[in-house]
């Protein structure tokens, strides 16, 4: 379609000189009507073959960024936790949004209609120099001058469309952080200076963006300026050729429509090349993302079934940053459906220990094994599938109570939801919310306590049962009736499972088949709650200070 368009449109005013100079000079009114009728159909067809250009060019790109944005998102919902603990979640949405959506226009209007616009250029030019050379090459005078404005214009208005871009990812990594950490900013009544830090980024935005209006609002005039100069020159020449004989007058109407036709997609190419640059640019930076293969490392032992697995860890090593390493050699057993404890001052690696287990980072050196299997040998889905985890912070999605119980897995009857809650004794407060079951959480899970919280968690975890639970207390406080309710699910999520319990509440400690008492990375005391009290040494200073009131 793009190519019939760069031949239609220069047909037109071929087809207005023919006319002028061949039946019209003969004063043949037949022939006039004939050509009349053959421009109007001319003209149907290109408008029809204009809507088919339009029309697909922006299907092809819509279809461009459908694929990408979906690429994008399988890739990052892949990504190990260590890509997003240095990745901005406003950078990565940016990605996924406006960036995709730049390339959208490079699709739409960059590629092809650069390519439609260069060759109409072409067609015209040959055109014009097959009618009549000299013309030409009065109309073409202005040119270098225009080439020169392009030029300056491009490299400007690039630089501050770059501008702009980082400007808008800035915006999205700032308001994104901002509003999530909204009760921060509030309680130390940092409104006023956050503010201002808005203001400079937004005045950033501003000004990048003011510059390109005023690139465009430059360029165009001086466009027009250089088209009419051009159109001067050639009816100026033209007037004197026509008198003396050496052209035609038609020649002369034909070639002041071919220079309008000629100096349209100039103006829009200066524009297209920004197009299809910043569609690299954005292009790249999407490409980044997608080229960033931070997995963990599958498995591939997929027979991994285990009914009442052992966890055994063996001089663990691990450091986030290397260099600094949380885990110094940690070795333990955890025996088949018992529970053990870890304990100890915070910062002193227990979340850590649950996240190696669950693969979520990769350990240096030793080994963690489950029934005597390296966790690093099996399928992630098939070793993740085994496990309940109920974090310090429970994270809910927007959704029912339903949804979030079951994570939007529709295979799992709402029968099944209400069993977990009457075990666990979370019916009645389920029942007592507005809309049951059907109660919607809110964005985070806003609408529900800490306590709320936690209890859908194990709701989850009762529900998928898993053969491992993992489970890392909250440290918060929360409500007596919470509180009793959160112990009830814990000692029914415990039974029957090994688990491994990041514990801070006293009840648990000491329900624990085994406690590991951690420091600095290493553990440093091991025993049941009695045995360890008999010990006289952390574990009974962290008792005194922390539970003897309890
Ligand atoms: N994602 C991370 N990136 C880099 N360092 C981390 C990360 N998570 C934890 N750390 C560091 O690892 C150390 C151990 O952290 P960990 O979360 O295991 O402590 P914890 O014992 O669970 O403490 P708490 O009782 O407060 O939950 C801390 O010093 C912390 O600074
Ligand atoms: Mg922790």
């Amino acid at each position: 379609m793009t190519l019939a368009l760069s031949f239609l449109g220069p047909a037109r005013p071929y087809l207005i000189q023919y006319v002028l100079d061949v039946p019209l000079s003969a004063g043949d009114v037949a022939g006039v009507r004939f050509w009349i009728v053959v421009m109007i159909i001319l003209t149907v067809l290109q408008t029809l073959v204009n809507y088919l250009q339009i029309s697909w060019s922006h299907k092809l790109g819509e279809s461009v960024v459908d694929d990408l944005r979906r690429q994008a998102f399988n890739h990052i919902v892949r990504l190990r936790p260590q890509f997003f603990d240095k990745t901005p979640v406003g950078a990565l949405q940016t990605r996924v949004v406006s960036d995709i959506e730049t390339l959208n226009a490079l699709f739409s209007e960059g590629f092809i209609s650069i390519f439609g616009e260069l060759l109409q250029l072409l067609t015209l030019l040959v055109l014009m120099f097959y009618t009549d050379f000299r013309l030409t090459l009065v109309a073409l005078i202005p040119i270098p001058l225009l080439v020169l404005a392009t030029y300056v214009f491009k490299v400007k208005v690039n630089a501050a469309f770059q501008r702009v871009r980082k400007a808008v990812a800035e915006l999205n990594t700032f308001l994104q952080e901002h509003i999530t950490g909204m009760s921060v900013v509030q309680i130390f009544n940092q409104e006023k200076r956050e503010y201002d830090k808005f203001e400079k980024i937004n005045a950033r935005h501003r000004d990048a963006h003011l510059d390109t209006v005023f690139y465009y609002s430059v360029f165009f005039p001086v466009v027009e300026v250089i088209a009419a100069l051009s159109t001067a020159a050639l009816v100026w020449y033209g007037s004197g050729a026509v008198l003396e004989g050496y052209t035609t007058f038609g020649t002369l109407v034909a070639f002041i429509m071919y220079l309008t036709m000629f100096f349209r997609p100039i103006r829009m190419l200066a524009d297209r090349f920004n197009t299809l640059q910043l569609g690299l640019v954005s292009g790249e930076r999407i490409f980044n993302v997608l080229d960033t293969h931070e997995f963990i490392c599958d498995g591939e032992i997929e027979d991994f079934r285990p009914l009442c697995p052992k966890i055994e860890f063996r001089d663990v090593r691990f450091a986030y940053v290397a260099g600094q390493e949380v885990l110094k050699g940690v070795s333990f057993v955890v025996e088949p459906g018992t529970t053990t404890a870890f304990v100890g001052a915070t910062g002193s690696g227990k979340s850590t220990v649950v996240n190696l287990l669950m693969r979520f980072y990769e350990f240096s050196e030793g080994q963690i094994l489950i029934d005597g299997m390296d966790i690093r040998k099996i399928k992630l889905e098939k070793l993740r599938g085994a496990m309940g985890l109920v974090l310090q912070d429970v994270f809910l999605f927007s959704g029912t109570i339903l949804d979030n119980v079951t994570l939007f897995n529709d295979g799992i009857d709402e029968g099944r939801v209400k069993r977990a809650a009457e075990l666990i004794g979370a019916d009645a407060f389920i029942e007592r919310l507005p809309g049951g079951y059907r109660f919607e959480v809110g964005e985070r899970g806003a609408n529900l306590s800490t306590g709320q919280r936690q209890i859908l968690a194990f709701m989850r975890v009762l529900v998928y049962n898993p053969k491992i639970l993992l489970l890392d207390e909250a440290t918060a406080n929360i409500d007596s009736e919470s509180e009793a309710m959160i112990q009830n699910a814990i000692a029914v999520a415990l039974n029957g499972r090994t688990s491994m319990v990041v514990a801070h509440r006293l009840s648990t400690i000491q329900k624990a088949d085994q406690i590991l008492v951690m420091r600095r990375g290493e553990i440093v005391e091991s025993g049941n709650h009695q045995s360890l009290l008999a010990l006289d040494g952390h574990y009974k200073k962290l008792y005194r200070l922390q539970y003897a009131t309890a």
